[in-house]
């Protein structure tokens, strides 16, 4: 099957909602990203067990088995004295028109993350920064990791590059986040738990940061050395003004919770009547539920983001790597865009999975993700059948066969035509029962563990970035694609396209792009 050509005027190739060629399952040739990748750029794998050993921090921080979570008064310790500026704020709002790019959960330094770049360049032309939305760098945010994580492929991005930390930034206790994007280059003095105890228990085997490599870091200087490409941001949570929007960055740690000092921080910048985003380490609504999100003492980041006299007008969260978005009507009749970006680099977490949404104020009709769940279902049982080595081949479903049985499972219609057209297998229905059997949970206990260990590097990759383009009276966001295609990388696939537009009462309206809209 040949790729249907893009459309007039450069406007973006077909995306995978509407051919099998626009979700990279028909890639005509390999994206310039191969020419990116070093010796070092090894695969990343999750098998491995030194990054697992080195993400412990992540069990260290339950509560259940080791006390509190050192997290939050970790955090307090980071950002000490009062600082100079209090409200954190980065003033991109020099002008009123503004473009910027958000993904998230980027880190791995192999081939998943590399294939972004070239659409990410091409995409983000003119933009006027980029924010990492949650891990930066897997799997824990070491200092030296940086280079070939971080400063390496982004090396070519013009402008500043802004983060806010995920768990896995959190397992280096924020040392390299901290010293790289803060400049902050020695870590605060931990208080001593007393002997013996859980806490001190945690802290025995809580994992000690890496120390900074002077020729590493030389070399990290050299690849972003351009004034302003990498200026200090505040702290690990903080705001930016961009043009009429304001950006809020919160930090939510390794288990989603914000600090009191930090929940107090977000009331204050909050209350200001610019209309904001949020973006989140972990998202609020994600995979068919809500997660309001605890602040220490009281309250929630939901009510604040909800809240009428706040102006939100959206929240963006990572930790989960793919593109999801809940247009939620809230109870007054405003509509909030919730979305999961975190399919910036690292392997990809199923679609297939997520349970078909309903929700209050938001329901399937409303949904978008990327990839399409039968997508997901389809490269999933690629890799079940190849890694697994179960089926021999007897376990692969076909894009469009996994794509109907996903509509029929879920109750609704196919995006793409092509899957309309076709009636699932006996061996795809088969396969599918051994894949996702309609019994089973719809996110599982092993669903994370499982996720990691299907991690690959070749086309169709289903990346993504976001790009928002601000201005006064109008806020348009876009979900590119990243698929690892060569045909791809120059005008990559838009699968998902909306824009809030200001009425005359002051409320902002949502609309979904169709395609053909212009520019
Ligand atoms: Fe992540």
């Amino acid at each position: 099957m040949s790729e249907p050509a893009p459309g007039p005027n450069g406007s973006p190739r077909p995306s995978s909602r509407e051919s099998l060629a626009g979700a990279g399952w028909l890639c005509r040739r390999p994206g310039s990203y191969k020419q990116l990748l070093t010796k070092r750029n090894l695969p990343f794998s999750w098998l491995n067990p030194v990054p697992l050993l080195q993400s412990r921090n992540d069990l260290l921080a339950r509560e259940r088995w080791f006390g509190q979570d050192p997290t939050n008064e970790r955090r307090r310790d980071w950002l000490g004295d009062p600082p100079h500026e209090p409200d954190l704020v980065i003033d991109h709002s020099d002008s009123d028109e503004i473009s910027f790019i958000v993904m998230g959960d980027t880190g791995e330094g192999d081939a998943s993350q590399y294939a972004v770049v070239p659409a990410l360049l091409n995409a983000g032309a003119g933009t006027a920064f980029l924010v990492i939305c949650s891990d930066v760098v897997y799997p824990a945010g070491g200092i030296n990791d940086y280079l070939e994580k971080f400063f390496r492929p982004y090396q070519a991005y013009p402008a500043p590059i802004y983060a806010l930390p995920g768990n896995h930034d959190w397992y280096d206790d924020l040392t390299g986040l901290m010293f790289h994007f803060c400049g902050v280059e020695s870590a605060p003095a931990r208080e001593r738990a007393s002997a013996f105890s859980r806490a001190w228990l945690r802290d025995l085997l809580w994992r000690k940061p890496q120390r900074a490599k002077p020729k590493a870091l030389a070399e990290m200087r050299r690849l972003r050395s351009a004034p302003g490409k990498q200026p200090p941001q505040p702290g690990p949570y903080f705001a930016i003004d961009a043009g009429a929007l304001r950006l809020v960055a919160i930090d939510t740690g390794i288990t989603n919770s914000l600090d009191r000092d930090q929940g107090e921080w977000l009331r204050r910048v909050s209350a200001d009547r610019r209309p904001k985003v949020l973006l989140t380490g972990k998202p609020i609504y994600v995979d068919g539920e809500h997660h309001a999100g605890d602040i220490e003492g009281s309250g929630s980041v939901d009510e604040i983001v909800t809240d009428r006299q706040n102006n939100y007008i959206a929240a963006i969260g990572g930790d989960i790597h793919n593109y999801q978005r809940y247009p939620v009507t809230l109870p007054d009749g405003r509509m909030l865009q919730y979305l999961v970006s975190g399919g910036g680099g690292a392997f990809m977490h199923s679609t297939h999975q997520i349970p078909r949404v309903s929700l209050e104020g938001v329901t399937e009709e409303e949904f978008r993700c990327y990839p399409l769940r039968g997508d997901s279902l389809s490269i999933y049982s690629k890799l079940y059948d190849k890694k697994l080595r179960l089926g021999r081949g007897g376990l692969y479903i076909p894009p469009d066969q996994a794509a109907a049985i996903m509509a029929e499972r879920l109750g609704i219609e196919s995006s793409r035509d092509s899957a309309k057209l076709v009636e699932a297998s006996h061996a795809a229905r088969l396969a599918a029962e051994k894949i996702l059997p309609r019994r089973s949970r719809a996110h599982g206990p092993f669903h994370l563990p499982f996720s990691e260990f299907f991690d690959w590097n070749d086309p169709p990759l289903f990346k993504n970035f976001l790009r928002i383009d601000v201005s006064p009276n109008r806020v348009r966001l876009r979900c590119f694609a990243a698929t690892g295609c060569g045909e791809h990388e120059q005008n990559p696939p838009i699968e998902d396209a909306f824009y809030a537009e200001l009425q005359d009462g002051g409320e902002w309206r949502w609309a979904t792009e169709t395609r053909g809209e212009p520019d």
